[in-house]
């Protein structure tokens, strides 16, 4: 399977200009969706690649830009240890940016790692449907969905052959795998292909082969490439690194654009 005609591909030079984009992007997204709606509700992802995006968040422009008190911020995915643990999705985006916003306490939604994995699933989406009921349309439709994607091809924590890669009803289910091989929570796919943007954001070359995978090759079916939504788009936020086995055209009209230090 090769990704829908509604994905975009985006090659920065590196980390930080990758960081840069991820964080104008989130900006951009946050303004057109409080005009929109009057909220901006985002998922993000736990794994290094976005730390450096979340730590942009925390400064200017992006601080004073991003309309916080509008922003309800949820988790794609957690693991289940405690808050103090380094591994603890929630708590590197405590320490990367949370702790340095002003952000209403009710707009905070981190994934419980109290409870047992089926319980605190259940307690997710609970908090999910609650979120949402305030809109006309009570569906989990994201304003932007941030992702990465590991060298397996897993996303979220939504594993290659894992029962969650075929999940067609639950909103948030409990996995046990991965690095760190722990349980985990993680949105699903129906939720996922609800969402109005969702960003990948891939870095290093460690990650090349499964990328040209995912954007080129028809013939593998990773957890990404089940991911389509019908009215969102995908743009794949990656770097010269992780791009550097793609070839010129991509498949289905997506387009490849490179942006350069200036
Ligand atoms: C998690 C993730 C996971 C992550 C990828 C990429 O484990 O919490 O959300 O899906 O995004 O494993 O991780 P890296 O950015 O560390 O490569």
């Amino acid at each position: 399977m090769t990704p829908p005609e509604n994905s975009r591909v985006i090659v920065t030079d590196g980390i930080e200009r990758l960081a840069m984009e991820g964080a104008d992007l989130f900006q951009r997204s946050a303004v057109a969706s409080v005009a929109r709606t009057g909220l901006f509700t985002v998922a993000v992802s736990g794994g290094g690649t976005p730390r450096p995006m979340h730590r942009l968040l925390a400064a200017d422009p992006y601080r004073s830009g991003i309309p916080w008190q509008f922003t309800h911020l949820f988790w794609v995915d957690e693991r289940l240890v405690p808050a103090t643990d380094p591994d603890s999705n929630f708590g590197c985006a405590e320490t990367d940016f949370l702790n340095q916003l002003t952000i209403p306490a009710g707009n905070i939604h981190p994934m419980s790692s109290r409870k047992p994995p089926a319980a605190a699933a259940d307690d997710y989406e609970h908090e999910l449907r609650r979120h949402f009921s305030r809109f006309s349309n009570p569906e989990p439709v994201f304003d932007l969905i941030v992702l990465g994607v590991g060298t397996d091809g897993h996303t979220a924590s939504i594993f290659p052959g894992d029962r969650s890669a075929v999940e067609t009803t639950r909103w948030v289910t409990a996995v046990k795998g991965g690095t760190p091989d722990v349980e985990r929570l993680t949105l699903t796919l129906p939720v996922l292909n609800r969402a109005r943007c969702l960003v990948y954001l891939v870095s290093g070359s460690k990650k090349a082969d499964v990328v040209r995978s995912l954007l080129t090759d028809a013939s593998v079916h990773l957890p990404p490439q089940r991911i389509a939504p019908q009215r969102g788009e995908i743009i794949w936020l990656l770097d010269t690194a992780a791009a550097e086995r793609l070839p010129q055209d991509l498949p289905n009209g997506i387009r490849k654009r490179y942006i350069r230090k200036t």
